[in-house]
């Protein structure tokens, strides 16, 4: 695939009032989502599940994407098509997850790298196969009195920079994320600081790389006080700095940034992404990738009937798609 390839899927991922769907999760991460509303965490709950979000009908008027976890990239509907050739069929354009998680950083307490190097040539060519275009890579960092160390962003800089590296000889986006957590009791100038630092620690290590920025997305983390801060942030402040630390770090000629949700209930994640783009223009297009903020509220009325559910829950998915794409235009109304 040649660049101008790698261009032409970046740019559709971000296409104008469209974003995308991450239902990523590993098996460890759905079991605790499962387990919070009562659904035993089979194989076959998963497939249901997961046939039921990217068969939500209309789901490509705003979504331009998804993210798959490696079972449900060789998952089918229970009529037995693949999930990919529907996605394809209905303008969804397939992401896949390729990393494989985090470990401690050893020397650095409290600190964790992303693991899935070794391999992942291989994999990713296995990926294109099955139909993927773009990956996932997601780096954590975390806020304490002691966190991040330099080490600790400079290696997590480093791992993203390889994958996004592999993905493009591959011919498959890199999306890369170094999400930046909002657990702890930090300010909002605190996030800021460590944003910028992240920020330019991974485009210095995507040139050293030779990453091309122009067949890459980024997926950030809003810059936002921590969970358990005593000052909270309004909407435009949050908006406010996370624009002003993406325009200090971000060249240009990246074809977009979409956001992670992090934890964010459904309408601060709407309000944020609305306000920014409200801001607008930028220099790239500002969308969403959200897992929990996209899913939450369809999940919990399925699990109440998992069998008659299905198509309201897929209206409740319709919406939130509708609204965080109004947001991406900067013209959700609330
Ligand atoms: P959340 O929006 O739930 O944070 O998930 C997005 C994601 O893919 C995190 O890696």
């Amino acid at each position: 695939m040649s660049i101008e390839d790698l261009e032409s899927v970046a740019q559709a991922m971000v296409a104008p009032g469209k974003g995308i769907i991450a239902i990523d999760e590993s098996t460890t991460t759905i079991a605790k989502r499962f387990q919070a509303i009562g659904i035993e965490n089979t194989e076959e709950n998963r497939r249901a599940y997961r046939e039921l979000l990217l068969t939500t009908p209309g789901l490509s008027d705003h979504i331009s994407g998804a993210i798959l976890f490696d079972e449900t990239i060789r998952q089918s509907t229970k009529d037995g098509v693949p999930f990919t050739q529907v996605m394809k069929k209905n303008g969804i354009i397939p992401g896949i997850k390729v990393d494989k998680g985090t470990q401690a950083l050893a020397g650095f307490p409290g600190d964790v790298v992303t693991e899935g190097l070794d391999g992942l040539r291989e994999r990713l060519q296995e990926y294109a196969k099955l139909g993927a275009q773009f990956a996932k890579w997601r780096a954590v960092i975390n806020i304490t009195e002691e966190n991040p160390s330099s080490t600790a962003i400079e290696a997590n800089a480093h791992a993203l920079a390889r994958y996004a590296a592999l993905c493009q000889e591959a011919g498959i986006v890199p999306m890369v994320e170094p999400e930046v957590i909002m657990d702890g009791d930090h300010t909002i100038e605190v996030s800021y600081e460590v944003h910028e630092a992240v920020l330019r620690s991974l485009f210095n290590a995507l040139y050293e790389q030779n990453v091309m920025l122009e067949g890459t997305i980024l997926k950030a983390s809003m810059v936002i006080h921590g969970t358990k801060s005593a000052e909270k942030a309004d909407v435009e402040e949050v908006a406010e700095a996370t624009v002003r630390v993406l325009k200090s770090t971000v060249p240009a000629s990246l074809p977009g940034i979409v956001f992670l949700s992090g934890g964010q209930s459904d309408k601060d994640a709407t309000a944020h992404l609305n306000a920014m783009n409200r801001m607008g223009p930028h220099p790239w297009p500002l969308s969403f990738s959200y897992g929990r903020a996209m899913q939450q509220a369809a999940l919990k009325l399925w699990s109440e009937d998992i069998k008659g559910n299905v198509a309201s829950a897929q209206k409740i998915v319709h919406e939130r798609a509708k609204e965080n794409g109004l947001a991406a235009l900067g013209q959700w109304k609330g």
